[in-house]
């Protein structure tokens, strides 16, 4: 079981102590407008990849007076919200980051009011990525033994529970919200489809200049450059920067470095029978 002083679970979900029952369960009412940007992901699937190509196509890959803004401004986290920011003040149209399941996201969402982004990865990439950002993160409980931190993700026992419940339920209610799809392994495969793609879904009309421009910023190398891109300021009470970096690797299929053959196909067992009945494909290695 996870520890009590790292997570608590809320309407069969868990979440991290950097929030409280209170907030989470107002967000359910939160007042949504038309305009309204989300992206969902489960943990350490592309979030800060997304937030970045969001921000740079929302101000036209300049980032027109936001230049001194670290991304977590620009793009807050909605049930995150450490820096107590005002939401309704935020300027329109307003982007949120969030790890929410389907099911706890702010009412208006369905019936296609507000936008949303879901992005997914091969989940043996996602496990491996959490495996070393939870000895980053002083705020995730450290499991050193990857092999149990491996039966606690496959268990759902983590941060944002289960990989697959929560893929599977944003894909099982496609026809609830006004919804986008990305993986990070087409991101990976071809950036500048995914920012077109982004571009079309928000009816956002970009040059051809400003598209390379928010192609080239949102790269893993420059981004890596950008302290206000790469989470670089993350407080000192969160983030143990001697231990890591949210812009760790940046590609697929590093879990063959990390994961014996035993280990990947005890994976295999418990999650891919089921991943087969997702309408996604995984893309394994490339
Ligand atoms: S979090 O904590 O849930 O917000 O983490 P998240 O941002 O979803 O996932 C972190 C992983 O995304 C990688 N990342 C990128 N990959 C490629 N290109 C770019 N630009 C990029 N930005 C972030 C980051 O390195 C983490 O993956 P790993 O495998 O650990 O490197």
């Amino acid at each position: 079981e996870p520890s009590k002083e790292f997570v608590f679970k809320y309407k069969g979900f868990y979440f991290g102590v950097n929030t409280s029952v209170e907030h989470v369960a107002s967000l359910e009412n939160f007042e949504i407008k038309d305009s309204d940007i989300f992206i969902a992901t489960y943990p350490k699937s592309g979030t800060v990849w997304t937030q970045n190509i969001l921000s740079l196509i929302l101000h036209e890959g300049h980032r027109n007076g936001t230049e001194d803004m670290e991304l977590m401004d620009r793009i807050p986290w909605l049930e995150y919200n450490i820096k107590n920011i005002d939401f309704t003040s935020l300027p329109v149209p307003r982007a949120f980051a969030t790890h929410l399941p389907y099911y706890l996201l702010p009412r208006d969402l369905r019936n296609k009011k507000g936008r949303i982004i879901y992005v997914t990865r091969n989940p043996k990439d996602v496990l491996v990525s959490y495996y070393h950002f939870s000895k980053f993160i002083i705020t995730l409980e450290e499991v050193p033994d990857f092999n149990i931190f491996m039966e606690r993700f496959l268990a759902g026992k983590v941060l944002a529970s289960s990989w697959f419940d929560h893929v599977a339920g944003w894909y099982g209610h496609v026809e609830d919200f006004n919804i986008l799809f990305l993986t990070y392994e087409d991101m990976k495969k071809d950036l500048r489809s995914a920012v077109l793609k982004i571009c079309n879904f928000l009816g956002k009309k970009l040059s051809e200049e400003e598209i390379e421009s928010v192609v080239r910023q949102a790269t893993f190398e420059n981004m890596k450059k950008d302290p206000r891109a790469n989470y670089e300021n993350l407080p000192d009470d969160i983030a143990d920067k001697n231990k890591g970096r949210f812009l760790r690797k940046g590609t697929v299929g590093d879990w063959k470095n990390m994961m014996t053959v035993a280990q990947s196909e005890r994976f295999d067992e418990v999650l891919n029978e089921k991943i087969k009945t997702l309408p996604i494909k995984i893309t394994w290695d490339m």
